[in-house]
């Protein structure tokens, strides 16, 4: 299995919570590496754009104020596997169904204020990362 790359989001409701330090200290823990990270503050239309495939589900105009209504950390994480077993430590999108000791299980509030997002595809990490990151602001191995 080949090395790969995934963006996660800390959301700014876990951000507003005080929840980075526990949040980065449980992806540390399961191996991740972290190799890009940037605090961001999301515009509405930003929102809007990285979460353009959700545009016609009930909740996109829900989802986009949450996501823009403050602090939000994304990172680049790098290892074997990495989009599976971001996707794994997180747990499910609904914490109410999110397995014990996961990110979303320990830290979020309900299905869309969920604390954190992690890419579902290899297509859509290159996309989401790129999104975020210019590739000189990403570590590379020398
Ligand atoms: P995320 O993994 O970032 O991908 C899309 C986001 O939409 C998801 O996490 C939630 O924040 C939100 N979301 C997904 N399903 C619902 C839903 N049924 N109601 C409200 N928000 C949702």
């Amino acid at each position: 299995m080949a090395t790969e790359r995934t963006l996660t989001i800390i959301k700014p409701d876990a951000v507003a919570a005080g929840h980075i330090g526990d949040i980065i200290k449980i992806l540390e823990a399961s191996q991740f590496k972290i190799v890009a990270a940037r605090l961001v503050s999301l515009s509405k239309k930003e929102a809007e754009g990285f979460y353009a495939v959700h545009r016609d589900k009930p909740f996109f105009q829900s989802l986009t104020n949450f996501m823009s209504s403050g602090r939000a950390l994304a990172m680049v994480l790098e290892g074997e596997n990495i989009i599976a077993r971001l996707r794994e430590v997180m747990g499910s999108t609904n914490p109410a169904n999110a397995a014990p000791g996961t990110i979303r299980k320990l830290y979020a509030t309900n299905i869309e204020r969920n604390a954190v997002h992690g890419s579902d595809s290899s297509e859509n990490a290159k996309s989401e990362i790129h999104f975020f990151f210019k590739p000189n602001e990403i570590f590379q191995r020398v």
